[in-house]
């Protein structure tokens, strides 16, 4: 049976001479996989449950050794627990912990397992849970988006591509397009969950084992779906982690593109928003300073999870098969993106709360850059038969003499109009209200106020 007494590694019979103090500091994990503690105590119960079940332990055993994980997992929670960096990682300050507590029966612990099946079976159940509750702050953010967008459906402003003036939308559509995003990542974060769902507890090192282990027993214990097929993918692969770093990574995108559009909007320049104080920062010497630095945070922080989803595609490029230590830095990576996106998450929650748009501002900005062009071609086909290309020109030329005379287009007579095309009548002056023009955009998914109405009703009944 293994001897673990005195601060001795599990492997001094073997391994006669001390690890080098430096790689004992350096190489061990604990400081990072302790987070694991709760999975690797759940995973530990039903492995040893199914081990009594199966009559490879005994009753005796298999109750003792439950007692004592209760204990450490208390233990732990109470912060009464000493990790010791001399047992690398969270498994096996569990397992010498458990030693002290009921002595050498601890030793049947880890029969039939190993701690490469052990390690991906925590991690896994951890990200399923961590899922949840991304998802979960997800909602919160979608809450928020949707009670900002229903105030400011009748909010108009230029909708741009290429930065310049485009056509005219809703602020609240505008909006609207960043629950459409958030409700997208949530997705993608549930589905990884249906690929993540197989149990790789009982391949062991690598090859499975001799034991008469039943696996479908630890998958129902631990709310898994299947075991995995192979024992040699299972302890190689950590797809589940790049799908986990790549969602986040797709969610911080978005995170980083409105972030991106509001301090823009909030500059000097545009002043198309305010933000109050409470998410803004000063400067420590110019007194007049008001800087939107959270958002500046989150823009920034979408550049560290894509770091760690290619330090994770990095470590694995090329690697092996089975386990390699490489591997160890995977929770690292994992946790990281975790904290890094849920804290932004809480964030851009909070800045959309303290944010307000300038109406007037933004309704000044939709009035130039001759936004209602297209709708005025629009207007030509629709009441003039023309094909769209021949009054697409006929838009230019009013933009070009609008241009020229140093007017919008709603402020050019209707004779200067007829001189370009002579069938215009004075009725044609409506088409260049903004609010007549996002209220005729009433197909589907685009910004007339019923329609981002409708929307909102819809997100508001899935939360
Ligand atoms: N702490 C290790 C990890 O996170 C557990 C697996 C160790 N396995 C091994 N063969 N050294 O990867």
């Amino acid at each position: 049976m293994t001897k673990n007494k005195n601060n001795q590694t599990i492997w001094n019979t073997r391994i006669k001479n001390k690890t080098s103090n430096l790689f004992q500091k350096i190489g061990n994990s604990i400081d990072i996989d302790k987070r694991l503690y709760k999975e690797d105590i759940l995973g530990s119960i039903a492995h040893v449950e199914m081990l009594f079940k199966q009559r490879i332990i005994s009753f005796k055993i298999k109750n003792k050794i439950v007692y004592g994980l209760n204990k450490i997992e208390k233990e732990i929670s109470k912060n009464k627990f000493e990790f010791n960096k001399k047992y690398e990682d969270i498994h096996m300050n569990i397992e010498k912990r458990l030693f002290e507590i009921i002595g050498e029966e601890a030793g049947y612990l880890h029969t039939a397992r190993s701690r490469n099946d052990q390690v991906i079976t925590d991690l896994k159940i951890w990200i399923k849970s961590s899922t949840k509750d991304l998802n979960k702050n997800m909602d919160k953010l979608l809450k928020s988006i949707l009670k900002l967008a229903d105030k400011n459906i009748e909010t108009l402003m230029p909708g741009f591509t290429h930065l310049k003036n485009a056509q005219a939308v809703s602020f609240g559509h505008y909006l609207m397009a960043y629950v459409e995003m958030f409700s997208r990542d949530k997705k993608r974060f549930e589905n990884n969950l249906e690929n993540l769902n197989e149990n790789p507890l009982g391949v062991s090192a690598l090859t499975g084992t001799s034991f008469n282990i039943d696996r479908n027993y630890t998958t129902k214990k631990l709310g898994f779906k299947n075991p995995t097929n192979n024992s040699i993918d299972t302890v190689s692969d950590r797809d589940f982690v790049l799908d986990f770093i790549f969602s986040a990574s797709i969610c911080s995108m978005h995170i980083s593109r409105i972030a991106e559009e509001l301090i823009l909007w909030n500059s000097d320049g545009y002043n198309l928003i305010t933000l109050s104080d409470k998410v803004v920062t000063g400067s420590s010497i110019m007194p007049q300073k008001k800087n939107p630095d959270l958002l500046e945070y989150l823009r920034g922080k979408t550049g560290i999870v894509y770091g760690n989803l290619f330090s994770m595609f990095t470590i694995l490029k090329g690697l092996p098969l089975s386990y390699f230590k490489d591997l160890q830095d995977d929770k690292l990576v994992v946790f990281n993106t975790f904290d890094t996106l849920n804290n932004c998450l809480k964030i851009l929650d909070e800045v959309l709360k303290n944010l307000s748009p300038n109406k007037k501002k933004m309704l000044e900005l939709a009035r130039s850059g001759y936004v209602t062009a297209t709708d005025l071609a629009d207007y030509l086909v629709k009441n003039h038969s023309m094909t769209f290309r021949n009054a697409y020109k006929k838009t230019a030329e009013i933009v070009n003499l609008a241009e020229k005379k140093g007017k919008k287009l709603e402020e050019l007579n209707i004779l200067e109009l007829k001189k370009i095309e002579p069938k215009l009548t004075n009725e044609v002056m409506k088409i260049f209200n903004l609010k007549n023009s996002v209220n005729s955009k009433s197909s589907y998914g685009g910004t007339s106020f019923d329609n981002i109405k409708k929307m909102i009703l819809k997100y508001r009944k899935k939360l």
